[in-house]
């Protein structure tokens, strides 16, 4: 780990959010510092939860799962502190809570894009879910060709005596945004490596190709949706659900 020219191993940054003075990096700081993150640990896990919950309940009805898989990640203290600075923010705990919204971000991979559409909108019908921002980039690409939902929510936590609302920022994208979106990334930010508009313009492509993946996918989800209804309509032949169900235990 590389120590700064006064001894110590921490950043100025983060002196400054920790404590001031050289080496008298306040306990209480420390303490309170890990307090927020806690905070923002357990709202994280309240969204992923609500997920899974909206993901049960909709196989049930449904037969199928929605979402594929969920992930979700704490902003690390470099991360943080290095996104104040750009954005010419303090750098306080105060600061951290008022200007960033990724601290606590969770990403869910859904199967089709009416998952993503259907899913946001059980989890906006929630009433303790409070809406901050929606950037919707299946709608709007970015010019890169970058899709997915994005949303910032407030959540309540209840802590012993009190209810504190915390952000989270929510990423909803299918099987195919996910993929292109990863290996942009991985392109993208590897090291020493210069990203040619060639390059550019291919991934461009790509974004073109799965969204058009996505459509053609949707299209068999509607036909298999209006044969399951047709299926269901027709008299005395109602699809038997728990044994559907029990099947899926085995
Ligand atoms: P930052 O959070 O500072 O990036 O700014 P912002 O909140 O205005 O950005 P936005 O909501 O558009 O995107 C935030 C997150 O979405 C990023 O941290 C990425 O995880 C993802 N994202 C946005 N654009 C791209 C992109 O072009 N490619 C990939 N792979 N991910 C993206
Ligand atoms: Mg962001």
């Amino acid at each position: 780990m590389p120590q700064n020219r006064d001894g110590s191993f921490l950043s100025d940054s983060m002196k400054e959010l920790l404590g001031p003075g050289v080496g008298q990096i306040s306990f209480e700081r420390m303490q309170e510092l890990n307090r927020l993150m806690s905070y923002y640990r357990c709202a994280m896990m309240e969204v992923v939860t609500k997920f899974n919950v909206l993901n049960e309940q909709f196989s049930l009805q449904f037969d199928r799962n929605p979402i594929t898989g969920i992930k979700s990640r704490l902003k690390t203290l470099p991360s943080i502190l290095e996104k104040l600075e750009r954005r010419g923010y303090p750098f306080s705990l105060e600061s951290i809570e008022e200007n960033l919204n990724d601290v606590a971000g969770v990403r869910v991979i859904c199967s089709f894009r009416e998952d993503v559409r259907m899913l946001s909108e059980a989890l906006m019908q929630q009433d303790d879910i409070i809406l901050i921002e929606r950037k919707d980039y299946i709608r709007n690409p970015k010019p890169n060709g970058y899709r997915s939902l994005h949303m910032i929510v407030s959540v309540p936590i209840f802590l012993a005596h009190e209810k504190k609302y915390m952000r989270v920022e929510i990423q909803l994208r299918t099987l195919a945004m996910d993929f292109w979106a990863t290996l942009e990334h991985q392109l993208r930010y590897k090291k020493d490596f210069d990203f040619a508009s060639d390059m550019e313009k291919e991934l461009f492509t790509c974004a073109h190709l799965s969204a058009e993946l996505d459509e053609r996918m949707d299209g068999l989800r509607q036909l298999m949706q209006q044969q399951n209804e047709q299926a269901a309509s027709a008299p005395g032949e109602k699809p038997l659900r728990w044994t559907d169900q029990s099947h899926n235990l085995r």
